[in-house]
């Protein structure tokens, strides 16, 4: 990795500056242990902007970054078909990378991309910034410290809006565009990291789509199992939350409260059970207990966030940037390893096979 002994702070690249590199530019401006960023589109016009934009130094040339040794870290935010060749490129010339997920648009791909980081030693963590949110890890904080015991049961409840217009790259195949790569991926990751267990096989369900444009399927019902014996589902459809147009004056959360969105997590243990709900900002705790009578149940926990804590309390990419410079300066490894995140992928593709095909899909058949 190029990165002097004792370093106290770095240059970061941007590779594919899109909007959510844009996000990740912002993220960095704000980070004491970032000496300097440099970005890097293919269009012409993305490069003018982000110089005028953000007044750091940007390219058309991927080059310019990769052969800088003064670069010691990249977040490759471009579109999901080059993350392959950026991370490839960039884990060769020596620098760190965090890829935004999907990791790729196929599983060998993605499968690629783990083995060089592991052939090359190279720093590689992939983009489930949820990992990150006060929100979901105070249900990891209340696992790990065995309140709700083995977490035996998750159930996810997703309702939103239509995502991005008809237009857009993620919603035509030709394009790698995906509703697992592009929502759900983060949906079945935290289940994973909840209960801690590979995933043995899944089985989805969908119906005809209602957004009649979209390449990609706007709905579906997944139910996957674990090899301890969990089992997981997650319902999601696309087209109930009103429309949403966005008040940049006002925050998403209390913008899409109450109009139909909705983002719940029930998650049952054999000695307690949680509930996340985004959209309250609420996350309660259950305690089970034994009485005479029978099995008792009782509410003990519920925490609450405030709109000035949206930031971190659900997609927290804040906070997961600065881990990943301060991690990458202190030559430690990433929060979450690649091979893991290769596990949330290949349940991904397993369950749009699954959708395609009508049929369980095991994960060791990939
Ligand atoms: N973690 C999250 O919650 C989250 C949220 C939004 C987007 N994303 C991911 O971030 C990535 C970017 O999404 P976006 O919304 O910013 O899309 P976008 O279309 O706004 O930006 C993508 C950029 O990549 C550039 N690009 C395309 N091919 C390139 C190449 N070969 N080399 C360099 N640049 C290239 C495009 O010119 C564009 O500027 C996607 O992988 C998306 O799935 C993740």
């Amino acid at each position: 990795m190029n990165l002097s002994v004792g370093s106290t702070s770095i240059k970061v690249g941007i590779l594919g500056a899109g909007a959510m590199g844009g996000t990740v530019i912002e993220h960095l401006q704000e980070c004491p242990q970032v000496r300097a960023i440099v970005a890097q589109d293919i269009r012409d016009e993305r490069v003018a902007e982000l110089k005028q934009k953000y007044g750091i130094h940007a390219t058309t040339q991927l080059e310019d970054i990769l052969a800088d040794p003064d670069v010691a870290l990249v977040f490759i935010t471009s579109a999901n078909h080059a993350h392959k060749e950026l991370t490839l490129a960039a884990l060769r010339a020596g620098k760190a990378v965090m890829c935004e997920k999907p990791m790729a648009n196929t599983l060998a791909d993605a499968v690629a991309m783990v083995q060089c980081a592991e052939q090359t030693g190279g720093f590689l963590q992939i983009g489930f910034e949820l990992r990150y949110s006060s929100l979901y890890t105070q249900v990891k904080k209340w696992i790990d410290a065995g309140l709700l015991g083995k977490v035996i049961n998750t159930q996810c409840k997703y309702i939103c809006s239509e995502f991005v217009g008809r237009d857009s790259w993620r919603v035509k195949h030709a394009t790698g565009g995906s509703m697992f790569g592009e929502k759900l991926s983060h949906y079945v990751d935290l289940p994973r990291w909840w209960v801690g267990s590979p995933v043995l096989d899944v089985f989805s369900v969908c119906a005809p789509n209602v957004v009649p444009y979209y390449e990609i399927r706007d709905n579906y019902q997944c139910l996957y199992r674990f090899a301890n014996g969990a089992a997981s589902s997650l319902n999601f459809i696309m087209y109930v939350g009103q429309t949403f147009e966005g008040d940049p004056l006002r925050n998403v959360v209390d913008q899409q409260q109450g109009d139909g969105h909705e983002l719940k997590y029930l998650v049952v243990g054999d000695q307690g059970a949680a509930e996340t709900d985004v959209f309250s900002r609420t996350i309660k705790r259950w305690q089970f207990g034994d009485a005479p009578k029978g099995m008792t149940s009782r509410l003990v926990e519920t925490l609450t966030w405030t709109d000035a804590e949206d930031h971190v309390y659900f997609h927290n990419t804040h906070d997961q940037t600065h881990d990943i410079v301060r991690r990458v300066i202190a030559g430690q490894p990433p929060m979450t390893p690649a091979r893991d995140a290769l596990e949330t992928t290949k349940l991904c593709f397993a369950a749009e096979e699954s959708a395609d095909t009508g049929q369980v899909v095991r994960l060791d058949s990939f």
